[in-house]
């Protein structure tokens, strides 16, 4: 009997459809019962091969899958499970889909493996699992195994060549035999010594060692949180950037998203007399290297105990402050995974247990299209709330305008949602099955929802060309105002949206000619927050070159991009006056960031905006006092002033160089007493710090 028990038909990809069936789906009930090869079984055969080579394409090389992990994972198990059952099929012209991907591109030298790098078989279900055991007991000749257990990161595959202790290389996995060679950036992971610590007798002539460079939890939400405030694209999930960010070239960008790296195997050990006995051992003689091993790993003798060991993982991996898509069962012993060997493109001593990513089922209730600040137009999902991996979800990327198209999207679909890489939720399929009747399908948009200009279409992509829509100068407000930026505290794109609608600010310049009264005019804004704000602006006026740049956000011109154009220009004066016939010298990151200046003229407009509003930023010269009577002063108010309001005090302050505190603490210089003070004023005395009155004040300012 076939076991093929259609529960959901998800369209995927736009490449037909995909079968999610209970699990094994056709492959298993195939490998359990010889059928013989029917034409249907054939062409499921080629239609995998098709899918699978999609996907291997979106997955390796663009770092940009549009199915989850888990499905493209099974897709190929499928396939591979059909292959091996009827090789009669032969390969049918069709190109054989790679055993391990390809994730090799043109921008990076490439460097050979010594010894390949495989990849991992896979099992999605405990009766795999079983199978994989009773493999290996056949082999050893015994069920009593020692198995290590350990977490499965989700990342990108490395391979870090140290010859007598230096560090030589690193390549991606590449094709298997030969990878890119991304050295520069490998040396700008914390944890990733030159030199190996330890006693140099224990250091190999040659040693690959193999890992994942991943990103942490809480690096890809920092990263996210950044890209979006200012009306960014988020990364999808944190796999993804940590590919993408592997392979940059702005050594300032790898540097700032933070990667870790991982190791646990190796590849050539040479002289090979010496590799360690177990995979413990290993880990241990890595260790002393100063290199990063998996700090949680479990370990079990036979089947009952390594089962067990796979659901301790599936209920903890949550708590994990890294990603991971499951388990790698390992036999330990070094010896026993010898006379295992290796398969085709993986070894037989080990396996990755898949868990089922956190998904749910509910219902799509509209599409909210949302305008980012550099006019690109991003759907996103909202459907009724459901629980999933501990957190209630009610809205999802839908990345693009072409994965709308070709998923099909009608009003009122049951939505497949499922959190990638456990943090954000995507939608990844429709059952179809439930669909109503006349549902109609939901369009793409032909105008900006919020300027009502024309869309125009770049690839799977929509933007609005109108550099006057709201929305846009909403997202590049709070982008001028975010943490990378000018750092304004409070200034927020919620905030942002409701000054632009307000029509008090046109340009994100026009914040520093916002008055107290202006801020208070908002709903939302009361006397304190209004006082915080302007605070907040004034203190943005100091910000150097470089945040400024950054902050205009001019495409192309990242955080490495604007360094190299503060240190070429000097000020915000010289910047403006830039030109094509400056010289940028050998550094291509400053040609590259000259070249996106030069091409967006609103990046100059916004320059000339802000000197007209006073701003004098230039480059910060190392060692340099800032200047001003303040300079270095810690400011804490307290009580009512006379002849100003808190926040011309405070302005006053940022301007004389100083800094305002809220509260008294150890950073506090002096305390500025009003009328009226009350407890502030007694925690400085009882601290010893000076309190001065409104007349002290002003003289110290230079009035
Ligand atoms: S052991 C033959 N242990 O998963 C390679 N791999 O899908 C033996 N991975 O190539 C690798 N976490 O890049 C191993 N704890 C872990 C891992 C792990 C992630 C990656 C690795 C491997 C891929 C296979």
């Amino acid at each position: 009997m076939w076991r093929v028990a259609l529960l959901l038909v998800l369209r995927v990809g736009g490449l037909g459809l995909v079968a999610w069936g209970a699990f094994g789906g056709i492959a298993s009930a195939v490998a359990a019962e010889a059928v013989p090869l029917t034409e249907a079984i054939a062409e499921r055969v080629r239609e995998l091969r098709r899918e699978v080579a999609y996907h291997d394409d979106l997955y390796f090389r663009k770092a940009a899958p549009e199915i989850s992990d888990y499905d493209y994972d099974r897709l190929k198990a499928e396939l591979r499970r059909l292959e091996a059952a009827y090789p009669e099929i032969g390969d049918g012209g069709a190109p054989a889909p790679a055993a391990v991907g390809d994730d090799r591109d043109d921008s990076w030298p490439k460097a050979r493996h010594r010894v390949p790098m495989g990849s991992l078989a896979k099992v999605f279900a405990a009766d795999e699992l079983a199978a994989f055991h009773a493999g290996v007991e056949r082999a050893l000749g015994t069920g009593d195994v020692a198995y290590l257990v350990e977490p499965k990161f989700d990342g990108v595959a490395i391979s870090v060549t140290y010859e007598a202790g230096r560090l030589v290389r690193a390549v991606t996995r590449g094709n298997g035999e030969e990878g890119d060679d991304v050295t520069p950036n490998i040396c700008l992971i914390p944890g990733v010594p030159q030199r190996l610590a330890g006693a140099p007798e224990t250091w190999p002539a040659v040693v690959e060692l193999r890992g994942e460079v991943y990103l942490t939890k809480a690096a890809f939400e920092r990263v996210n949180a950044a890209e979006t405030a200012g009306g960014g694209e988020a990364f999808a999930n944190p796999r993804n950037l940590a590919a993408g960010t592997l392979k940059q070239h702005e050594a300032a960008v790898v540097a700032e998203r933070g990667l870790s790296v991982v190791f646990f195997g190796w590849g050539a050990w040479e002289p090979p007399g010496n590799t360690p006995a177990t995979l413990n051992g290993f880990r241990v003689q890595v260790a002393a290297w100063g290199l990063p091993v998996a700090p949680h790993v479990r370990a079990g003798r036979g089947f009952a105990a390594m089962h067990a060991a796979v659901g301790w993982w599936e209920a903890e991996r949550e708590k994990l402050p890294y990603p991971t898509d499951g388990v790698v069962v390992k036999v330990a012993d070094v010896a026993a995974q010898r006379i295992l060997g290796e398969g085709a493109s993986s070894p037989r001593w080990a396996v990755a247990y898949k868990f089922a990513p956190a998904r749910a089922t509910t219902r799509l209730t509209g599409i909210d299209w949302q305008v980012g600040r550099t006019g690109a137009v991003t759907p996103v999902a909202e459907f009724v709330s459901v629980a999933l991996a501990g957190s209630e979800v009610a809205r999802a990327s839908l990345h693009n305008a072409g994965r709308v198209e070709a998923l099909g999207l009608h009003e009122g679909d049951a939505i497949v949602v499922e959190k990638a890489g456990e943090i954000i939720p995507v939608v990844v399929g429709i059952d179809l099955l439930r669909r109503q009747p006349h549902a109609v399908r939901c369009a793409v948009p032909a105008e900006c929802p919020s300027c009502g200009a024309r869309l125009t279409r770049e690839g799977a992509g929509l933007r609005c060309e109108d550099a006057g829509c709201p929305a846009q100068l909403a997202g590049r407000l709070a982008h001028f105002a975010s943490r990378a930026g000018m750092d304004i505290d409070g200034l927020g794109p919620a905030l942002a949206r409701r000054l632009v609608e307000s029509g008090r600010v046109r340009s994100p310049a026009d914040v520093y000619g916002l008055t107290f009264a202006d801020w208070t005019a908002l709903p939302g804004v009361g006397t304190r927050t209004g006082e915080q704000l302007m605070a907040a602006v004034a203190a943005s006026r100091a910000r150097g070159l470089e945040q400024v740049i950054v902050a205009l956000g001019v495409p192309g011109v990242g955080p490495a991009g604007a360094r190299a154009l503060a240190g070429r220009y000097g000020s915000l004066a010289a910047l403006a006056e830039a030109s094509a016939a400056d010289q940028a010298g050998e550094d291509a990151t400053l040609r590259r960031a000259q070249a996106a200046w030069l091409a967006d003229p609103a990046g100059r407009a916004g320059v000339h905006a802000l000197l007209a509003a006073g701003l004098r930023s230039r480059v910060a010269v190392e060692g340099e006092e800032a200047g001003g009577p303040m300079a270095g002063a810690v400011v804490v108010f307290t009580g009512a002033l006379e002849g100003w309001t808190r926040a011309e005090a405070e302005a006053a302050v940022v301007a004389a160089g100083g800094e305002v505190g809220g509260d008294v603490t150890a950073r506090t210089t002096v305390v500025v007493a009003g009328a009226r003070a009350g407890a502030t004023r007694e925690k400085a005395e009882a601290r010893g710090v000076p309190v001065i009155d409104e007349a002290e004040f002003r003289r110290r300012l230079g009035r």
